[in-house]
Protein backbone atom coordinates (compact mmCIF):
# COMPACT_ATOMS: atom_id res chain seq x y z
CA UNK A 1 0.00 0.00 0.00
CA UNK A 2 0.96 3.70 -0.78
CA UNK A 3 1.75 5.60 2.52
CA UNK A 4 0.11 8.51 0.61
CA UNK A 5 -3.13 7.04 -0.83
CA UNK A 6 -4.40 10.16 -2.72
CA UNK A 7 -7.81 11.75 -1.73
CA UNK A 8 -10.62 9.63 -1.85
CA UNK A 9 -13.16 12.78 -3.16
CA UNK A 10 -12.51 15.34 -5.75
CA UNK A 11 -12.54 19.34 -5.34
CA UNK A 12 -16.12 20.54 -6.34
CA UNK A 13 -15.73 24.63 -4.89
CA UNK A 14 -12.48 26.72 -4.53
CA UNK A 15 -11.31 29.06 -2.21
CA UNK A 16 -8.64 30.90 -2.96
CA UNK A 17 -5.54 31.85 -0.87
CA UNK A 18 -2.91 34.17 -1.36
CA UNK A 19 1.00 34.75 -0.50
CA UNK A 20 1.51 38.02 0.32
CA UNK A 21 4.96 39.47 0.01
CA UNK A 22 7.73 39.53 3.33
CA UNK A 23 7.76 42.82 4.00
CA UNK A 24 3.76 42.76 4.29
CA UNK A 25 4.65 39.56 6.49
CA UNK A 26 7.07 41.12 8.73
CA UNK A 27 4.81 44.18 9.03
CA UNK A 28 1.92 41.80 9.99
CA UNK A 29 3.62 39.93 12.15
CA UNK A 30 5.09 42.93 14.01
CA UNK A 31 1.45 44.38 14.08
CA UNK A 32 0.23 40.70 16.00
CA UNK A 33 2.42 41.53 19.19
CA UNK A 34 4.12 38.63 17.11
CA UNK A 35 1.48 36.02 18.37
CA UNK A 36 0.21 34.03 15.37
CA UNK A 37 -3.17 33.91 17.27
CA UNK A 38 -3.66 37.84 16.11
CA UNK A 39 -2.44 37.85 12.87
CA UNK A 40 -5.82 38.20 10.01
CA UNK A 41 -6.10 34.78 8.26
CA UNK A 42 -5.89 36.37 4.94
CA UNK A 43 -2.30 37.17 6.02
CA UNK A 44 -1.62 33.55 5.99
CA UNK A 45 -1.07 31.22 3.20
CA UNK A 46 -0.91 27.68 4.61
CA UNK A 47 -3.12 27.80 7.94
CA UNK A 48 -1.97 25.05 9.96
CA UNK A 49 -2.84 26.44 13.09
CA UNK A 50 -5.68 23.95 14.00
CA UNK A 51 -7.83 20.93 12.81
CA UNK A 52 -10.43 22.35 14.91
CA UNK A 53 -13.31 23.93 12.96
CA UNK A 54 -11.59 24.43 9.71
CA UNK A 55 -11.58 21.31 7.49
CA UNK A 56 -13.99 21.01 4.74
CA UNK A 57 -17.53 19.81 4.82
CA UNK A 58 -19.00 17.21 2.28
CA UNK A 59 -21.75 17.51 -0.41
CA UNK A 60 -23.65 15.04 2.22
CA UNK A 61 -23.24 17.40 4.94
CA UNK A 62 -24.11 20.02 3.09
CA UNK A 63 -27.29 18.57 1.64
CA UNK A 64 -28.05 18.31 6.00
CA UNK A 65 -27.84 21.22 6.20
CA UNK A 66 -30.88 22.23 4.18
CA UNK A 67 -32.69 19.72 6.10
CA UNK A 68 -32.36 21.47 9.58
CA UNK A 69 -35.60 21.78 11.76
CA UNK A 70 -34.49 25.17 13.38
CA UNK A 71 -37.59 24.55 16.03
CA UNK A 72 -36.58 25.70 19.84
CA UNK A 73 -37.59 22.41 21.81
CA UNK A 74 -37.15 18.82 19.74
CA UNK A 75 -36.50 19.60 16.77
CA UNK A 76 -36.17 16.78 13.59
CA UNK A 77 -32.34 17.74 13.62
CA UNK A 78 -31.91 17.28 17.53
CA UNK A 79 -33.17 13.42 16.72
CA UNK A 80 -31.55 12.24 13.65
CA UNK A 81 -28.35 13.34 15.44
CA UNK A 82 -29.37 11.12 18.95
CA UNK A 83 -29.94 8.33 16.59
CA UNK A 84 -26.14 8.85 15.61
CA UNK A 85 -25.26 8.97 18.63
CA UNK A 86 -26.83 5.80 20.14
CA UNK A 87 -25.29 3.95 17.21
CA UNK A 88 -21.67 5.06 17.79
CA UNK A 89 -20.84 6.29 21.24
CA UNK A 90 -24.16 4.24 22.91
CA UNK A 91 -24.20 6.65 26.23
CA UNK A 92 -27.85 7.19 27.37
CA UNK A 93 -27.40 10.30 27.43
CA UNK A 94 -25.80 13.26 25.56
CA UNK A 95 -26.79 16.68 25.27
CA UNK A 96 -25.35 19.01 22.77
CA UNK A 97 -23.14 21.87 23.08
CA UNK A 98 -21.50 24.57 20.94
CA UNK A 99 -17.87 23.34 21.01
CA UNK A 100 -15.81 20.76 23.49
CA UNK A 101 -14.80 23.72 26.21
CA UNK A 102 -18.27 24.60 26.36
CA UNK A 103 -19.16 20.79 27.67
CA UNK A 104 -16.30 20.62 29.60
CA UNK A 105 -17.26 23.88 31.79
CA UNK A 106 -20.05 22.17 32.30
CA UNK A 107 -18.57 18.81 33.54
CA UNK A 108 -15.65 20.48 35.54
CA UNK A 109 -18.37 23.35 36.77
CA UNK A 110 -20.69 20.49 38.24
CA UNK A 111 -17.60 18.10 39.28
CA UNK A 112 -14.30 20.20 40.10
CA UNK A 113 -13.61 21.98 43.19
CA UNK A 114 -10.72 23.82 45.36
CA UNK A 115 -7.95 21.33 45.55
CA UNK A 116 -9.50 18.26 44.10
CA UNK A 117 -7.17 16.38 41.39
CA UNK A 118 -8.20 15.17 37.51
CA UNK A 119 -5.65 12.57 35.94
CA UNK A 120 -5.64 12.34 32.13
CA UNK A 121 -3.04 11.00 30.13
CA UNK A 122 -2.31 14.44 28.96
CA UNK A 123 -5.06 17.45 29.43
CA UNK A 124 -5.36 19.64 26.45
CA UNK A 125 -5.19 23.65 27.09
CA UNK A 126 -8.88 23.96 27.38
CA UNK A 127 -9.40 21.15 29.76
CA UNK A 128 -6.43 22.32 31.76
CA UNK A 129 -7.75 25.82 32.08
CA UNK A 130 -11.38 24.59 32.83
CA UNK A 131 -9.73 22.35 35.47
CA UNK A 132 -7.45 25.52 36.88
CA UNK A 133 -9.58 27.77 37.22
CA UNK A 134 -12.16 25.88 39.39
CA UNK A 135 -8.93 25.49 41.66
CA UNK A 136 -8.46 21.84 40.87
CA UNK A 137 -4.98 20.24 39.80
CA UNK A 138 -4.88 18.88 35.88
CA UNK A 139 -2.13 15.73 36.55
CA UNK A 140 -0.21 13.91 33.16
CA UNK A 141 0.27 10.92 33.84
CA UNK A 142 1.10 9.94 29.97
CA UNK A 143 3.68 6.97 29.64
CA UNK A 144 7.40 8.43 30.28
CA UNK A 145 8.03 7.09 26.21
CA UNK A 146 5.67 10.04 24.91
CA UNK A 147 8.84 12.45 26.19
CA UNK A 148 11.07 11.03 23.77
CA UNK A 149 10.68 12.55 20.52
CA UNK A 150 12.49 9.69 18.67
CA UNK A 151 11.01 6.57 20.29
CA UNK A 152 9.11 4.26 17.90
CA UNK A 153 6.09 2.66 19.74
CA UNK A 154 2.58 2.23 17.84
CA UNK A 155 0.32 4.05 20.93
CA UNK A 156 2.89 6.88 22.60
CA UNK A 157 -0.46 8.35 23.96
CA UNK A 158 -0.90 5.40 26.50
CA UNK A 159 -1.17 6.25 29.88
CA UNK A 160 1.23 4.76 32.33
CA UNK A 161 -1.39 2.41 34.85
CA UNK A 162 1.76 2.24 37.39
CA UNK A 163 1.94 5.89 37.49
CA UNK A 164 -2.34 5.86 38.30
CA UNK A 165 -2.36 3.49 40.70
CA UNK A 166 0.51 5.48 42.34
CA UNK A 167 -1.13 8.64 42.15
CA UNK A 168 -4.96 7.61 43.24
CA UNK A 169 -3.32 5.62 46.46
CA UNK A 170 -1.21 9.43 47.28
CA UNK A 171 -4.00 11.58 47.09
CA UNK A 172 -7.23 9.45 47.56
CA UNK A 173 -10.07 8.44 45.47
CA UNK A 174 -12.05 10.86 46.81
CA UNK A 175 -9.95 13.40 45.71
CA UNK A 176 -10.90 12.46 42.14
CA UNK A 177 -13.82 14.02 41.05
CA UNK A 178 -13.51 12.01 37.52
CA UNK A 179 -10.40 10.50 35.54
CA UNK A 180 -9.93 10.99 31.92
CA UNK A 181 -8.52 10.16 29.19
CA UNK A 182 -7.23 12.38 25.67
CA UNK A 183 -7.70 10.13 22.28
CA UNK A 184 -5.90 11.16 20.55
CA UNK A 185 -3.13 13.02 22.61
CA UNK A 186 -3.18 16.18 21.17
CA UNK A 187 -0.54 17.86 23.97
CA UNK A 188 1.71 15.00 23.51
CA UNK A 189 1.71 14.58 19.80
CA UNK A 190 -1.33 13.01 18.47
CA UNK A 191 -0.44 9.81 19.66
CA UNK A 192 -2.91 7.11 20.26
CA UNK A 193 -3.94 5.04 23.16
CA UNK A 194 -4.45 1.40 22.46
CA UNK A 195 -7.35 -0.28 23.86
CA UNK A 196 -5.78 -2.44 26.09
CA UNK A 197 -4.63 0.30 27.55
CA UNK A 198 -7.95 2.02 27.70
CA UNK A 199 -9.53 -0.86 28.96
CA UNK A 200 -6.81 -0.89 31.96
CA UNK A 201 -7.35 2.43 32.72
CA UNK A 202 -11.32 2.15 33.30
CA UNK A 203 -10.50 -0.89 35.31
CA UNK A 204 -8.38 1.35 37.81
CA UNK A 205 -10.54 4.11 38.24
CA UNK A 206 -14.12 1.78 38.36
CA UNK A 207 -12.31 -0.53 41.12
CA UNK A 208 -11.90 3.46 42.59
CA UNK A 209 -15.25 4.39 42.13
CA UNK A 210 -14.07 7.14 39.93
CA UNK A 211 -16.14 8.17 37.14
CA UNK A 212 -14.31 7.38 33.56
CA UNK A 213 -14.68 10.30 31.14
CA UNK A 214 -13.17 10.70 27.93
CA UNK A 215 -11.98 13.37 25.54
CA UNK A 216 -13.23 12.36 22.29
CA UNK A 217 -12.45 14.98 19.91
CA UNK A 218 -10.45 12.41 17.45
CA UNK A 219 -11.45 9.12 18.54
CA UNK A 220 -11.70 8.16 14.71
CA UNK A 221 -8.35 8.37 14.00
CA UNK A 222 -7.20 7.07 17.25
CA UNK A 223 -9.79 3.86 16.58
CA UNK A 224 -8.11 3.90 12.86
CA UNK A 225 -4.41 3.65 14.78
CA UNK A 226 -6.16 0.51 16.68
CA UNK A 227 -7.00 -0.75 13.71
CA UNK A 228 -3.41 -0.73 11.96
CA UNK A 229 -1.48 -1.23 15.26
CA UNK A 230 -3.18 -2.89 18.04
CA UNK A 231 -2.87 -7.16 17.61
CA UNK A 232 -6.33 -8.50 17.08
CA UNK A 233 -8.22 -5.59 15.74
CA UNK A 234 -7.04 -5.34 11.77
CA UNK A 235 -10.24 -6.86 11.11
CA UNK A 236 -12.61 -4.70 12.79
CA UNK A 237 -14.18 -1.88 11.82
CA UNK A 238 -13.66 1.81 12.96
CA UNK A 239 -17.07 2.22 14.59
CA UNK A 240 -16.85 -1.49 15.96
CA UNK A 241 -13.51 -0.30 17.56
CA UNK A 242 -15.23 3.45 18.55
CA UNK A 243 -18.11 1.29 20.13
CA UNK A 244 -15.78 -0.57 22.30
CA UNK A 245 -13.95 2.16 23.63
CA UNK A 246 -16.70 3.82 24.67
CA UNK A 247 -18.26 0.99 26.45
CA UNK A 248 -14.77 1.06 28.58
CA UNK A 249 -16.27 4.90 30.04
CA UNK A 250 -18.88 6.60 31.88
CA UNK A 251 -19.39 9.25 30.21
CA UNK A 252 -17.43 11.50 27.58
CA UNK A 253 -17.10 14.74 25.50
CA UNK A 254 -16.19 15.61 22.09
CA UNK A 255 -15.57 18.95 20.48
CA UNK A 256 -16.61 17.89 17.34
CA UNK A 257 -14.70 20.38 15.04
CA UNK A 258 -12.25 17.30 14.96
CA UNK A 259 -13.11 14.06 14.14
CA UNK A 260 -17.10 14.74 13.00
CA UNK A 261 -15.61 17.46 10.69
CA UNK A 262 -17.90 20.05 11.19
CA UNK A 263 -17.00 23.65 11.85
CA UNK A 264 -18.80 23.99 15.11
CA UNK A 265 -20.03 21.44 17.39
CA UNK A 266 -19.75 19.33 20.48
CA UNK A 267 -21.22 17.46 23.09
CA UNK A 268 -21.08 15.86 26.50
CA UNK A 269 -22.45 12.18 27.39
CA UNK A 270 -22.83 10.19 30.77
CA UNK A 271 -24.73 7.07 31.56
CA UNK A 272 -25.67 8.60 35.09
CA UNK A 273 -28.94 10.22 34.70
CA UNK A 274 -28.71 12.43 38.05
CA UNK A 275 -25.42 13.99 36.70
CA UNK A 276 -27.49 13.98 33.01
CA UNK A 277 -30.05 16.46 34.92
CA UNK A 278 -27.84 18.42 36.89
CA UNK A 279 -25.72 19.23 33.16
CA UNK A 280 -29.23 20.15 31.28
CA UNK A 281 -29.62 22.48 34.33
CA UNK A 282 -26.25 24.14 33.75
CA UNK A 283 -27.25 23.82 29.21
CA UNK A 284 -30.23 25.86 29.53
CA UNK A 285 -28.23 28.56 31.78
CA UNK A 286 -25.48 28.57 29.62
CA UNK A 287 -25.87 27.07 26.16
CA UNK A 288 -29.21 26.12 25.26
CA UNK A 289 -32.31 24.27 25.26
CA UNK A 290 -31.17 20.54 26.26
CA UNK A 291 -32.22 19.66 21.99
CA UNK A 292 -29.65 21.96 20.65
CA UNK A 293 -27.08 23.24 23.20
CA UNK A 294 -25.11 26.23 21.85
CA UNK A 295 -26.04 25.18 18.01
CA UNK A 296 -28.28 25.66 15.08
CA UNK A 297 -30.79 23.17 14.02
CA UNK A 298 -28.58 22.79 10.84
CA UNK A 299 -25.15 22.25 12.78
CA UNK A 300 -27.21 19.21 14.22
CA UNK A 301 -27.54 17.77 10.99
CA UNK A 302 -24.04 18.82 9.40
CA UNK A 303 -22.88 16.38 12.79
CA UNK A 304 -25.09 13.81 12.78
CA UNK A 305 -23.30 12.91 8.69
CA UNK A 306 -20.23 14.01 9.94
CA UNK A 307 -19.72 11.60 12.87
CA UNK A 308 -20.01 8.70 10.03
CA UNK A 309 -17.97 10.06 7.60
CA UNK A 310 -15.42 10.97 9.77
CA UNK A 311 -15.22 7.08 10.59
CA UNK A 312 -14.73 6.16 6.95
CA UNK A 313 -12.03 4.23 6.41
CA UNK A 314 -10.65 5.08 3.02
CA UNK A 315 -11.13 8.89 3.98
CA UNK A 316 -8.80 7.69 7.33
CA UNK A 317 -6.05 6.11 5.39
CA UNK A 318 -5.77 9.14 3.34
CA UNK A 319 -5.75 11.25 6.75
CA UNK A 320 -3.20 9.17 8.43
CA UNK A 321 -1.19 8.57 5.01
CA UNK A 322 -0.84 12.83 4.77
CA UNK A 323 0.44 13.16 7.97
CA UNK A 324 3.02 10.23 7.20
CA UNK A 325 4.10 11.87 4.29
CA UNK A 326 4.39 15.48 5.68
CA UNK A 327 6.56 13.81 8.85
CA UNK A 328 9.07 12.02 6.47
CA UNK A 329 9.49 15.36 4.13
CA UNK A 330 10.08 17.14 6.97
CA UNK A 331 12.86 14.31 7.83
CA UNK A 332 14.19 14.45 4.48
CA UNK A 333 15.07 17.95 5.15
CA UNK A 334 16.66 17.93 8.34
CA UNK A 335 13.32 18.90 10.55
CA UNK A 336 13.13 16.81 13.52
CA UNK A 337 9.48 16.12 14.90
CA UNK A 338 7.65 13.69 17.14
CA UNK A 339 7.77 10.30 16.15
CA UNK A 340 5.88 8.42 14.86
CA UNK A 341 3.18 11.21 13.22
CA UNK A 342 0.11 11.89 15.09
CA UNK A 343 -3.14 11.82 13.43
CA UNK A 344 -4.32 14.77 13.04
CA UNK A 345 -0.52 16.52 12.98
CA UNK A 346 2.65 16.71 12.39
CA UNK A 347 4.79 18.60 15.83
CA UNK A 348 8.03 19.82 15.05
CA UNK A 349 10.40 19.58 17.53
CA UNK A 350 11.80 23.17 18.12
CA UNK A 351 13.63 22.30 20.60
CA UNK A 352 16.05 20.08 19.00
CA UNK A 353 16.00 22.65 15.76
CA UNK A 354 16.82 25.25 18.09
CA UNK A 355 18.76 23.60 21.22
CA UNK A 356 20.26 27.50 21.72
CA UNK A 357 17.08 28.79 23.04
CA UNK A 358 16.25 27.99 25.97
CA UNK A 359 12.73 27.56 27.72
CA UNK A 360 12.37 30.54 28.75
CA UNK A 361 12.76 32.23 25.60
CA UNK A 362 10.43 30.41 23.73
CA UNK A 363 11.82 28.29 21.16
CA UNK A 364 8.22 26.98 19.66
CA UNK A 365 7.39 30.92 19.71
CA UNK A 366 10.65 31.50 17.76
CA UNK A 367 9.87 29.07 15.14
CA UNK A 368 6.23 29.67 14.79
CA UNK A 369 7.24 33.83 14.29
CA UNK A 370 9.98 32.58 12.05
CA UNK A 371 7.81 29.87 9.72
CA UNK A 372 5.24 32.74 9.06
CA UNK A 373 8.04 35.08 8.28
CA UNK A 374 9.55 32.66 6.00
CA UNK A 375 6.66 31.33 3.85
CA UNK A 376 2.99 32.67 5.51
CA UNK A 377 2.57 29.24 7.10
CA UNK A 378 0.70 29.42 10.57
CA UNK A 379 1.42 26.56 13.08
CA UNK A 380 0.54 26.81 17.19
CA UNK A 381 3.75 26.48 19.46
CA UNK A 382 2.92 23.94 21.93
CA UNK A 383 5.50 24.68 24.39
CA UNK A 384 5.91 26.99 27.43
CA UNK A 385 4.12 29.96 25.86
CA UNK A 386 1.00 27.29 26.33
CA UNK A 387 1.88 25.10 29.17
CA UNK A 388 4.75 26.38 31.79
CA UNK A 389 3.11 27.41 35.32
CA UNK A 390 4.60 28.69 38.65
CA UNK A 391 3.97 25.71 40.34
CA UNK A 392 1.28 26.51 43.15
CA UNK A 393 2.99 25.62 46.26
CA UNK A 394 6.78 26.70 45.50
CA UNK A 395 5.69 29.30 42.82
CA UNK A 396 8.81 28.12 40.58
CA UNK A 397 8.49 28.17 36.94
CA UNK A 398 7.62 24.60 35.82
CA UNK A 399 8.61 24.47 32.07
CA UNK A 400 6.98 21.20 29.97
CA UNK A 401 9.33 18.26 28.67
CA UNK A 402 9.28 19.25 25.05
CA UNK A 403 9.37 22.60 22.87
CA UNK A 404 6.78 21.73 20.16
CA UNK A 405 5.35 23.60 17.06
CA UNK A 406 2.73 21.57 16.00
CA UNK A 407 1.40 21.81 12.22
CA UNK A 408 -2.42 21.10 12.12
CA UNK A 409 -3.65 19.72 9.07
CA UNK A 410 -7.37 20.69 8.61
CA UNK A 411 -9.79 17.75 7.15
CA UNK A 412 -9.93 17.43 3.06
CA UNK A 413 -8.62 21.16 2.72
CA UNK A 414 -5.36 20.88 1.72
CA UNK A 415 -3.62 19.00 -0.85
CA UNK A 416 -0.20 17.01 -1.25
CA UNK A 417 1.59 20.12 -3.24
CA UNK A 418 0.46 22.20 -0.01
CA UNK A 419 2.29 19.79 1.88
CA UNK A 420 5.64 19.76 -0.35
CA UNK A 421 5.37 23.82 -0.24
CA UNK A 422 5.15 23.24 4.05
CA UNK A 423 8.48 20.73 3.45
CA UNK A 424 10.63 23.21 1.39
CA UNK A 425 9.94 26.11 3.81
CA UNK A 426 10.76 24.01 7.31
CA UNK A 427 13.47 22.73 4.95
CA UNK A 428 15.10 26.64 4.25
CA UNK A 429 14.31 27.20 8.53
CA UNK A 430 16.29 24.47 9.01
CA UNK A 431 19.51 25.84 7.51
CA UNK A 432 18.99 28.85 8.92
CA UNK A 433 18.24 27.51 12.50
CA UNK A 434 21.11 29.21 14.52
CA UNK A 435 19.82 32.42 13.64
CA UNK A 436 16.90 32.73 14.96
CA UNK A 437 16.37 34.21 18.37
CA UNK A 438 13.99 33.69 21.09
CA UNK A 439 11.17 36.12 22.40
CA UNK A 440 10.36 38.02 25.26
CA UNK A 441 6.57 37.91 26.72
CA UNK A 442 5.12 41.59 27.12
CA UNK A 443 1.82 40.84 27.77
CA UNK A 444 0.35 37.42 29.05
CA UNK A 445 -3.46 36.23 30.66
CA UNK A 446 -3.41 34.46 33.56
CA UNK A 447 -4.99 31.45 31.77
CA UNK A 448 -4.46 29.94 28.45
CA UNK A 449 -2.12 32.76 27.75
CA UNK A 450 -0.97 31.50 24.45
CA UNK A 451 -4.05 32.61 22.84
CA UNK A 452 -3.42 36.62 23.35
CA UNK A 453 -0.06 37.15 24.60
CA UNK A 454 1.71 39.67 23.00
CA UNK A 455 6.30 39.11 22.16
CA UNK A 456 8.99 40.91 21.30
CA UNK A 457 11.99 39.54 19.76
CA UNK A 458 15.30 39.23 21.68
N1 LIG B 1 -9.87 18.59 24.01
C1 LIG B 1 -8.91 18.45 23.08
C2 LIG B 1 -8.05 17.23 23.09
C3 LIG B 1 -8.73 19.44 22.10
O1 LIG B 1 -7.79 19.28 21.18
C4 LIG B 1 -9.58 20.58 22.12
C5 LIG B 1 -9.40 21.64 21.15
C6 LIG B 1 -10.58 20.67 23.09
C7 LIG B 1 -10.69 19.65 24.02
C8 LIG B 1 -11.52 21.84 23.16
O2 LIG B 1 -12.42 21.85 22.11
O3 LIG B 1 -11.90 23.93 20.78
O4 LIG B 1 -14.08 22.77 20.54
O5 LIG B 1 -13.58 24.02 22.59
N2 LIG B 1 -8.38 21.74 20.45
C9 LIG B 1 -8.16 22.68 19.36
C10 LIG B 1 -6.77 22.49 18.85
C11 LIG B 1 -8.54 24.08 19.64
O6 LIG B 1 -6.29 23.37 18.12
O7 LIG B 1 -6.17 21.46 19.13
P1 LIG B 1 -13.02 23.22 21.48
Amino acid sequence: MSIHPPEPFRIKMVEPIRLISAEERADALKKAGYNVFALPAEDVFIDLLTDSGTGSMSQNQWAAMMTGDESYAGARSYFRLADAMKQIFGFEYFVPTHQGRAAENILTGLLVKPGLSIPSNMHFDTTEGNIRARGGRPVNLVADIAFDPTAQHPFKGNMDINKLRKFIREVGAENIPFGSITITNNAGGGQPVSLENIRAVSAVYREHKIPFFIDACRFAENSYFIKLREPGYENKSVAEIAREIFSLADGAWMSAKKDALVNMGGFLAVRDPELYQQICNELIMREGFVTYGGLSGRDLDALAVGLWEGMDEAYLAYRLGQTAYLMEGLHAVGVPTIEPAGGHAVYVDSGRLLPHIPHGEFPGQALSAALYLEGGIRGVEIGSVMFAYPDPDSGEMIYPKLELVRLAIPRRMYTQSHMDYVIETLGSLAKKATALRGYRITYAARFMRHFTARFEPL
